[in-house]
């Protein structure tokens, strides 16, 4: 079962007088004037917030701002000068010796940027180093490590060496050792960050399919927003020992808590974050099929809004297909009396899902003769995207997100892209 951590007012002073800067803390004065007057250095100020069971929590900011002194603390490899953290209720502090040995072996591994395999030992007992050490016998602790290595895809080189492995399966084994003994909660402190970007992308996905198999509570280190917007379930960004914000990828798109989030967010690739559905706009021309009885009725009411194109739904909302102004005249041609829309619609205007990635709609809006419809994955629609909407998209002065697009389109006109 994943496990809950909880981080309550958690300082720690690296120096001989922590006292003395927890005092200063209290005066509120700064990490640096902290440091200036005492000494003392603040690695961790005042972390307060919860990890849920089986969330991946990313935390991350520049270096030096105590994301390894934090995730440290949460297997008490660094003590807390003071505040508390408990796992699934438990106080780490108040654990004995032995009682933390068998948190560490049980219950939580970690996996580092750089750990080293040891060279002259094959895979399969290099993943089983710290059962071994955990004294668990051999047959079992292999088993166990078969088990992890099948996990991370590197069932068959057990009987290989380090130096036979790529840097990325060397990672993958860093990470099968972290899996061996089963933990409930997986601290990786940039364990991916060494890696090239290709290999890095591929362990991301890794690790979320480890998570779709399997679900623990992963704290996840890193300086890479992208990286961190890609796998975390929530963010935590740190400044100077502080928590600066906790919240989704997108809460802190959003809603950046200062400056600094909203500097440090400014690389993001948003495009990658962001969803058709979050950048579509209400439709400019909508028919409706069933009221609108035709393409007579529709071809009078685009040429009276001065538009070239609109787009069909039926009564319950649904997106059916697009017209435009041409291809209702092409089909009404020689033709007497009702037809249905349906006989003009554009073949070559695909619709978009509202959940597809801004980054991926480049292509297909910019060869499309109009605006491409969003739709929902019940088939309702939510409105469209046009050339326009994404030139804004890009445009970093403006801001990434318009208002949330409408829950039910009527008929409307407006200027389209
Ligand atoms: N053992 C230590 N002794 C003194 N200062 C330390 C020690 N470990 C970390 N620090 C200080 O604590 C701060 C946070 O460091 P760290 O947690 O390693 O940051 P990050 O992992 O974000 O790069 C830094 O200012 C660092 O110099
Ligand atoms: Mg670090």
């Amino acid at each position: 079962m994943a496990k809950q951590i909880t981080i309550e007012h958690v300082f720690k002073v690296f120096g001989d007088a922590p006292q003395d800067a927890l005092d200063l803390v209290q005066q509120g004065m700064s990490k640096s004037e902290i440091l200036a007057r005492t000494g003392q250095s603040i690695g961790v100020f005042d972390a307060d917030f919860e990890i849920q069971a089986g969330e991946i929590f990313v935390i991350m900011g520049l270096s030096g701002s105590g994301k390894s002194t934090l995730v440290r603390m949460l297997n008490r490899l660094i003590e807390p000068t003071s505040g508390r953290i408990l796992v699934d209720g438990t106080d780490l502090g108040s654990l004995s010796p032995r009682e933390l040995r068998a948190l560490r072996r049980k219950d939580i591994s970690m996996v580092f940027q750089s750990f080293a395999l040891l060279p002259h030992v094959n895979v399969l007992d290099n993943t089983a180093f710290g059962l071994e050490l955990a004294g668990v016998d051999r047959a079992e602790r292999q088993a166990a490590a078969q088990a992890a290595l099948e996990q991370v895809g590197l069932d068959g080189w057990g009987a290989s060496y380090p130096d036979e492995l790529s840097g990325g399966m060397q990672q993958r084994v860093g990470l099968a050792r972290a899996l061996a003994s089963d933990p409930s909660i997986l601290l990786m402190d940039e364990a991916f960050s060494a890696l090239d970007p290709i290999i890095r992308t591929e362990m991301q996905s890794e690790l979320l399919r480890l998570q779709e198999v399997k679900r623990r509570t992963i704290v996840f280190i890193s300086h890479d927003l992208d990286e961190a917007m890609r796998i975390g379930d929530r963010i935590a960004i740190m400044k100077d020992g502080q928590v600066i914000q906790v919240g989704t990828p997108d809460d802190i798109l959003r809603n950046p808590a200062n400056d600094y989030v909203s500097h440090f967010i400014r690389g993001v690739d948003a495009a990658a974050v962001f969803k058709a559905g979050d950048i579509a706009r209400r439709a400019l021309t909508v028919v409706n099929e069933h009221s609108d009885r035709g393409c007579r009725p529709a071809l009078r009411m685009i040429e009276e809004s001065d538009r070239d194109f609109a787009y069909v739904l039926s009564p319950r909302q649904r997106y059916l297909g697009t017209v435009s102004a041409e291809s209702l005249r092409r089909a009404l041609q020689g033709h007497v009396g009702t037809l249905g829309l349906q006989h003009a619609y554009l073949d070559n205007v695909p619709s978009i899902a509202v959940d597809a990635p801004v980054a991926n709609l480049f292509g297909q809006v910019a060869a499309a003769p109009c605006a491409l419809p969003v739709v929902q994955a019940d088939g309702r629609f939510a409105g469209v995207v046009s050339k326009t909407m994404l030139l804004k998209f890009l445009d970093r002065d403006t801001p990434p997100v318009p208002p949330s697009p409408p829950s039910s389109v009527t008929a409307t006109t407006g200027s389209a892209a």
